[in-house]
């Protein structure tokens, strides 16, 4: 397969932005089969970073006591790597895709260039087999994100491709370990076979939970940290659908950050009884003062369906080193623009089941061949729909510099993790519950919750919107906010 027949499917605006996006520059009298040989992928290092490799590929591990065939990663027999970078500083990536379904590469929260975020046909033509493209961004907010694909999302996602992006504060924090934990699940048998990675059912539904939970792709590990030190957990929800409940057992401690941005105010610390809410999409920064006896575990658990599981632990080792929370300063806030909310125009947008149903397009980005949701009663067409076609333009257009409130509407029993590409939002208010106001990029909607976002549209480009639940994306709870340069 080759990229040559994809344009018929774009606007020749579309393409022509792509293709100079890509550092292309195209004639404007060009035709579109000189437009797309070009723009395939070879886009030039715009930086002089030396970028980090991450190849695609097919990988074997051993999952649950069963080596596990047909995962992806960008490692032949290991998870995707927690990538850390320095804010601030200027990072590269060349993605090279060695599978023979196209791919592209999402930085998951990350405020960056609109051609760099990864999307398929909003901002870069899909990689293709044995194509790369160069991503650059210098990374204005530390924090803990992630990387993903969003071109063939649904599978490639649920057989592995999900690593945590770490940007690190330029001055040190002064934690003693730091433990990135991707929690996620799969969908295997006992034998180490696949099981369909989702179902008609489940999508329609809550989405189809994987049989195999998993941190960094291993049942219930266990890490090491120093006795009576001071440790950061970075818990990633990457699964394609689950919603987690996370507690810690056995320590003391707070939690610093959620979404990448820190802890405006202090929020419980979350127990069995009463554990942390993340959705797919979500991180949550923990603080935890390990126990001062060496051998003592700290365990990371969830509330699960049939009672509680055990994600992770972390077990104390060496002397004591007698740490103290107290010795944490509170991580420096992240620059985001404050939002005018007393100017802030309101921007209404509805999320429920779809009214028309029928099957989505089916493009070079993979498609469930259904249609069950929709943002503002309109389901998206299809990750192959060009931008610019009426009934996928976009659903919310902003001035840049404007200060707006979404009211997110969830018209659904199901709960909906809501994220937003290239701009971070804050809850102001809720129709059920006190919200924590610090920046965000994906609120999760309960039942028949609304939810209120303030945000400054500071950022240019066509920024993906969608739920966080694949499955609900795939078939039609997507679409993309244009913010007018
Ligand atoms: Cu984490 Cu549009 O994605
Ligand atoms: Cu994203
Ligand atoms: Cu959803």
């Amino acid at each position: 397969m080759t990229l040559r027949n994809q344009p018929s499917i774009l606007s020749r605006r579309r393409a022509i932005q792509l293709a100079s996006a890509a550092g292309v520059l195209t004639p404007l009298g060009a035709g579109m089969a000189q437009l797309t040989t070009p723009a395939r992928a070879k886009a030039k290092p715009q930086s002089s970073v030396t970028p980090l490799s991450l190849r695609i590929q097919q990988a074997r591990y051993t999952i649950a006591d069963q080596p596990t065939d047909g995962l992806i990663s960008t490692r032949p027999d290991a998870p995707p790597p927690v990538v850390r970078i320095a804010q601030g500083q200027p990072f590269a990536a060349r993605v090279t895709n060695t599978l023979t379904d196209y791919t592209a590469m999402h930085w998951h929260g990350i405020r960056l260039d609109n051609t760099m975020d990864g999307v398929p046909y909003l901002t870069q033509f899909p990689i293709g087999q044995d194509e790369s493209y160069d991503y650059h961004f210098t990374p204005m907010d530390a924090g803990t994100y992630w990387y993903h694909p969003h071109c063939m999302t649904m599978n490639q996602m649920a057989m592995g491709l999900t690593g945590v992006l770490v940007v690190e504060e330029a001055e040190d924090p002064g934690f003693d370990a730091d433990i990135a934990l991707n929690l996620r699940d799969f969908r295997l048998r006992s034998n180490g076979e696949w099981l369909k990675l989702w179902t008609a059912r489940g999508a329609a539904r809550s989405g189809t939970f994987g049989t195999v939970v998993t941190a960094n792709w291993e049942n219930d590990p266990v890490y090491e940290a120093p006795t009576g030190g001071l440790i950061r957990l970075r818990l990633a929800a990457t699964d394609t659908a689950r919603i987690y409940k996370p507690y810690v057992v056995g320590a003391s401690g707070h939690i610093i950050a959620a979404d990448g941005h820190p802890l405006r105010e202090a929020v419980g610390w979350p127990t069995e009884d009463a554990p942390a809410l993340l959705s797919p999409g979500q991180r949550l920064d923990i603080a935890v003062q390990m126990p001062t006896v060496e051998g003592a575990y700290v365990d990371i658990k969830t509330a699960f369906p049939g009672g509680p599981r055990r994600l992770a632990r972390v077990r104390a080792t060496g002397a004591s080193q007698y740490r103290s929370l107290t010795e944490l300063a509170p991580l420096p806030a992240n620059d985001v623009p404050e939002p005018d909310l007393k100017n802030a125009r309101m921007e209404d947008l509805v999320f429920g089941w779809t009214p028309e149903g029928g099957a989505q397009q089916n493009g070079y980005c993979g498609s469930l061949g259904y249609t069950f949701w929709s943002i503002n009663r309109k389901p998206w067409p299809g990750d192959a729909a060009d931008p610019d076609t009426p009934g996928a333009g976009p659903l919310a257009v902003l001035n840049r510099g404007e200060s707006v409130i979404l009211r997110l509407r969830n018209e659904s029993p199901n709960a909906h993790p809501i994220h937003l590409h290239g701009l971070v939002f804050r809850p102001i208010r809720s129709n059920k519950r006190t919200l924590p106001s610090n920046w965000t990029d994906t609120a999760l909607l309960l039942k028949d919750e609304i939810i209120e976002v303030a945000l400054v549209a500071d950022s240019p480009g066509d920024w993906a919107f969608h739920c966080h639940v694949i499955e609900h994306q795939k078939t039609g709870l997507a679409g993309y906010v244009r913010v007018l340069a």
